[in-house]
């Protein structure tokens, strides 16, 4: 396995009618890096199927294997033979890559292991903050060394008291760091959120074996449990899914339907945005499997096209990666797209808020910026243009979805960034965008 991704590539994209047909999407970014690194932690094999096609889980995968667990995988099923609590501390360093879920969570994982650990990314990853995992770490009796806030990361391995934490930037992978780490320390380690972000962690961590206690606002997880392997195939990644379902709803005639989505209600909100905007989506065979909603999703656009959305608050941080092809098809819309109290999108793979107001004026569109958000106004034709991805894996596939409804081709610079999370995605488009 290797976590550079293919040399720099061009992507034209030509305007579609609608879009249509069926189609399964590979599996959940999210869910997979938790069940690749509990998976490591655990006794025995834990046998994924539809597991992440990215390169991000990818790099999860790997450093598990560097930490001593087995890892086969054929195709899209995994199988992980765990260290069975006690993680061998590797001789090299973990290159998390582009993954700053792979390196937040490790933190928590190896934090109370012992060894020594050294985790280092890619230029973009070597730029992300990494303070907001290793407080509440050190907090706990932790041992880590940052660069300057940031990756390498060094961890000096030692033991743990549980604390509780209330986290002040709401972050998923934050608070899965936190429970990894509880998980093994001493005493009960709580979590208060003031937003509830995507409970992935919690229910990976219920379905390895652990007991969980949540109310509202809060979860804790008593350490010294141990974990067992699992089966588990993974639903299909709704942030994947959020490209093709943003451009059908741009296009009345669109008709998609989605297999075995992913559904978590933490991850649900964008199937709310859109049916705000006015799309109409049915969600059919409704089921769970440890813990996680999947269904089939089957959308259309409506006739008189789509209206307006106000994104701010708690739904922001619960929309955050859906919000750069939102902002992508706004100006498409009647009413436009207003986001705020999304100041996180500057510090994910790129400054996304930057990016996506350059690339949509390079588009021709009129959009303002501010610190913590957009405005991007409705009623606008945009024409193709020269993107730039910055190596942005949602930025690539945002702006694919605007030009299909632009006018002319568009050429998306960075292509390859695709593949960080969804490889297939312009082979699946081409499939599906009728022209
Ligand atoms: C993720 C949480 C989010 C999200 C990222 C994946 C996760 O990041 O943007 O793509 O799997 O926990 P934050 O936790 O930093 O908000």
């Amino acid at each position: 396995m290797t976590h550079t991704l293919s040399t720099a590539t061009e992507r034209t994209i030509r305007p579609a009618r609608n879009l249509t047909g069926s189609l399964q999407i590979p599996g959940d970014k999210s869910i997979s890096h938790r069940y690749a690194l509990l998976g490591a932690l655990a006794e025995g094999v834990s046998r994924l199927t539809n597991f992440s096609t990215g390169a991000d889980c990818a790099s999860s995968l790997e450093c598990a294997r560097q930490l001593g667990a087995r890892v086969t995988r054929s195709e899209n099923t995994v199988e992980i033979e765990g260290c069975a609590g006690a993680l061998h501390a590797p001789a090299a360093a973990l290159d998390c890559g582009n993954s700053g879920s792979t390196m937040r969570m490790l933190c928590g994982l190896l934090a109370p292991q012992s060894g020594e650990f050294v985790l280092f990314g890619d230029a973009s990853l070597s730029r992300r903050p990494m303070e907001r995992v290793r407080k509440p770490l050190i907090q706990m009796g932790a041992s880590i060394d940052l660069t300057e806030g940031h990756a390498p990361i060094t961890l000096h391995g030692t033991a743990l008291q549980g604390i509780t934490y209330a986290t002040p930037v709401p972050s998923a992978q934050v608070k899965t760091a936190l429970l990894f780490a509880g998980l093994q320390a001493t005493g009960v380690t709580t979590v208060r959120e003031a937003v509830r972000t995507r409970d992935h962690g919690e229910l990976a961590l219920r379905a390895f074996g652990a007991e969980i206690e949540r109310t509202l606002d809060q979860v804790s997880i008593r350490g010294g449990q141990k974990l067992h392997g699992i089966q588990a195939a993974v639903p299909g990644d709704l942030s994947s899914a959020a490209f093709f379902l943003c451009a059908a709803a741009l296009f009345p005639g669109s008709n998609l339907i989605l297999d075995r989505l992913g559904m978590n209600p933490t991850r649900a909100s964008l199937l709310d945005v859109l049916t705000g905007l006015g799309a109409r989506i049915n969600v059919l065979d409704l089921e769970e499997e440890n813990g996680e909603l999947t269904g089939s999703l089957q959308i259309s656009a409506p006739s008189e096209g789509l209206g307006s959305a106000e994104i701010r608050g708690g739904v922001a941080a619960q929309l955050i990666d859906e919000l750069p092809v939102l902002a992508a098809i706004a100006p498409y819309t009647s009413g436009g797209i207003r986001i705020r109290d999304a100041k996180e999108l500057r510090v994910k793979e790129s400054d996304r808020i930057a990016l996506v107001a350059r690339n949509l004026r390079a588009m021709g569109a009129e959009v303002e910026e501010f610190e913590d958000g957009l405005d991007v106004p409705g009623g606008q034709k945009l024409h193709g243009a020269e993107i730039d991805s910055g190596s942005d894996h949602r930025i690539a596939m945002a702006f694919s979805v605007a030009a299909l409804r632009a006018e002319g081709e568009t050429i998306i610079h960075g292509a390859e960034a695709a593949a960080i999370s969804f490889p297939e995605f312009f082979d699946l488009l081409d499939r599906i965008a009728e022209r």
